[in-house]
């Protein structure tokens, strides 16, 4: 398209970009032109409705554009035919027939619905740019004739590349058979799925739908070792139909990954009755999702997996047992393409599976997901990932190097090994604050609006009860008691302070801390102090193992991804020293960041090769073989650290007076010789 100065200037929103167009270019040529992404399954008929945009009108002074309505085309025949038969809302035009006539501002609705029947579940706002690896393309194919022997197959093929630029097509094999039903079932009018993920591989025709198919369904999961989060997501317009979770059936073969391993070892059958119990649950999954949302699971065309890489090779039936122990190698590391059915996935038979890469054989393709969500490869500044589970995975880095590494952090965060520690469900204590005079908590519990000194909650109480601790409290009790005395920098309960409280109590030769009085008695041990003490400082001497192969400090940004992140306070997190120094402002909890990247791998075969190239460069750490992890641990158990200084979390949370060490180690922290006192 030969544009010159004088030709219309037109802004495409939300993405910005922009160009100048002559007169009579139809706005989705435009649109195509500066790659803005604008879906379309008809072809331009003017009967998918796909292709509508919004023109907006007004002066944008920002951009230097008046845009009006009489400076697009008129409506045209198709646009006035697909307004009678469905809906086009005030101001909306169909990209595909209307042309530019002047400067326009033109918006591309992110999630536009089609199909009334869907229920659009509220996502977290961010926009996933559109480039999806299975596109619909609906072709009008000619009909037989006894003088051109052309077969059905071939004569759809050559409508797809003449309507649609597919060269090179290939055809599933199972679709043959089915190929002359499906174009007499649609009068010669057929809609072909096109899977295009790798540049330079065949694009390939997975299903075959009669008529014209408006619609088609994706799936982003996350497979977790204890949960299994998974969307169902519209690959046309980019909107979470529906979600649903459920626990990972394979816990009754082990809580933890390694007893899953074991289980493996140990039983001949091991691996495949795992294997199959995770298929099924996703199976299940699919079906609750299309159940609500009233789809047909067999309009699923592409899936999209994460998790960590024993849940990894499980779910694609390979033995972990090498995951085991070192060198931990995985069968497989780079993205696996194949086909659902080879998983037994209940979806369309043609539906394809991708799965991100692991970066390595303790940072696996969920790792990668997040880090694809986040971004540290994106950034200038230093940006740390911190996933917190029973293993926490890190990453950390900017666009010119990113490191990554696992820490065994253990149970401790999620509640266990803790003795009054509980899941979060009603009843669980949520957030703690203590008086640092009186020493007396205040407590919010999950399912009472009220805090524990308000009116009202006594009698909520009665009915939910109090029953325990959960993970995001355990956090806030033991930073509150070492904010208000309780505690030692080193983490012991100050007996002496039974003197001032009766929620101090001896137990036998350590104390003990009566966080809740009631039908239950909740009490915080020091063997549970030093439970989240040995998490912690797992955590973050991983995290300074990092920070040292960066060469840095201190670190600009930090994103806790995961249930944890999400409930517990940074600041909490920080005063107990679970992440290092940085402005609290820049320290945010991500959510799912892992079904989150999947989703983007789902709608957008770019992110794809992106996350493949990034973790092909980001550098893996083998925590357990760094000589100075133990030594940062040694530190790390102190809160919030035995060195390291906290001037940024200092200027917003007055920190306990330091005390000084036995062998003079100054206030600021930092030790005169190596390895401190004993403890
Ligand atoms: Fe189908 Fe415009 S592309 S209506």
């Amino acid at each position: 398209m030969n544009a010159s100065d004088k030709d219309p200037l037109v802004l495409f929103m939300p993405s910005g970009k922009r160009g100048r167009f002559p007169k009579g270019t139809p706005i989705i040529d435009a649109a195509r032109e500066l790659g803005v992404y604008v879906e379309s399954v008809c072809g331009g008929r003017g009967i998918c409705g796909r292709c509508q945009c919004d023109i907006q009108t007004g002066h944008f002074a920002k951009h230097g554009i008046t845009s009006t309505a009489d400076h697009v085309s008129e409506f045209s025949p198709k646009e006035i035919r697909y307004a009678e038969k469905r809906d086009l809302k005030p101001g909306r035009r169909l990209s595909c027939s209307t042309n530019i006539e002047g400067d326009l501002v033109v918006d591309i609705p992110q999630d536009l619905q089609i199909n009334a029947q869907v229920v659009r579940k509220a996502d977290d706002g961010r926009i996933i740019e559109r480039n999806p690896a299975t596109q619909l393309c609906y072709v009008e194919v000619e009909e037989p004739d006894m003088h051109k022997p052309l077969g059905d197959y071939d004569r759809m093929r050559e409508a797809l590349e003449r309507d649609w630029g597919w060269e090179n097509l290939e055809v599933d094999f199972a679709l043959l058979p089915t190929i002359q039903k499906v174009l007499r079932a649609g009068e010669w009018k057929v809609t072909c799925a096109i899977q295009h993920d790798e540049e330079g591989s065949r694009p390939r025709i997975i299903a075959i739908f009669p008529g014209l198919k408006n619609e088609a369904y994706g799936v982003a999961c996350d497979i977790g070792s204890t949960t299994i989060a998974l969307h169902l997501v519209s690959l046309l317009s980019g909107s979470t139909i529906a979600s649903s979770g459920t626990s990972n059936p394979q816990i009754r073969f082990g809580e933890d990954l390694m007893s899953r391993v074991s289980y493996v070892m140990m039983n001949p059958d091991g691996r495949e009755g795992m294997t199959r119990a995770v298929r099924e649950a996703l199976n299940n999954l699919i079906g609750n999702v299309c159940a609500e949302s009233h789809v047909d699971r067999h309009d699923i065309l592409d899936l999209v997996f994460v998790g960590n890489p024993i849940m990894h090779h499980l779910f694609l039936g390979i033995d972990p047992t090498e995951l085991g122990g070192a060198p931990f190698a995985l069968a497989a590391s780079g993205a696996i393409h194949c086909k659902a059915s080879e998983l037994d996935l209940e979806v369309n038979s043609g539906a394809r599976v991708y799965m991100l890469p692991c970066i390595a054989g303790h940072v696996g393709a969920d790792a990668a997901a997040v880090t694809l969500c986040e971004g540290p490869h994106r950034q200038d500044s230093q940006m740390l990932v911190v996933d917190v589970g029973t293993n926490a995975e890190i990453v950390l880095g900017n666009a010119s190097r990113t490191v990554a590494a696992s820490s065994p952090t253990g149970p401790a965060f999620e509640g266990a090994e803790i003795s009054c520690g509980q899941r979060a469900a009603p009843g669980a204590i949520e957030r703690v604050r203590i008086d640092p005079v009186t020493l007396e908590p205040r407590v919010r519990v999950i399912g009472i609006e009220q805090w524990s000194d308000e009116p009202g909650f006594a009698e909520a109480a009665e009915t939910v009860g109090v029953t325990g601790v959960c993970g995001s409290a355990i956090i806030e009790v033991v930073a509150e008691m070492f904010l208000s005395g309780i505690i030692s920098e080193d983490g012991v309960i100050d007996g002496s302070l039974a003197e001032r409280s009766d929620r101090i109590i001896s137990e036998g030769r350590t104390h003990a801390y009566v966080l809740w009085r009631g039908k239950q008695e909740l009490v915080i041990k020091q063997t549970d102090v030093r439970a989240i003490q040995l998490a912690k400082a797992a955590l973050y001497a991983g995290i300074k193992l990092l920070m040292d192969k960066q060469g840095i400090t201190h670190v600009d940004s930090i994103s806790f991804a995961g249930a944890f992140g999400t409930f517990i306070d940074p600041k909490y997190a920080m005063v107990l020293g679970l992440i290092p120094d940085c402005d609290l402002d820049h320290v945010k909890a991500v959510g799912n960041a892992a079904g989150y990247g999947a989703k983007m791998a789902l709608l957008n075969r770019g992110y794809r090769r992106e996350i493949e190239q990034t973790v092909r460069r980001i550098e893996k750490i083998e925590t357990a073989l760094e000589p100075k992890f133990q030594e940062h641990f040694v530190y790390a158990m102190a809160m919030p650290n035995k060195v390291d200084a906290f001037p940024k979390l200092s200027e917003r949370v007055t920190l306990p007076q330091r005390k000084l060490m036995a062998d003079g180690m100054p206030e600021d922290g930092t030790p005169r010789r190596r390895g401190g006192r004993r403890r």
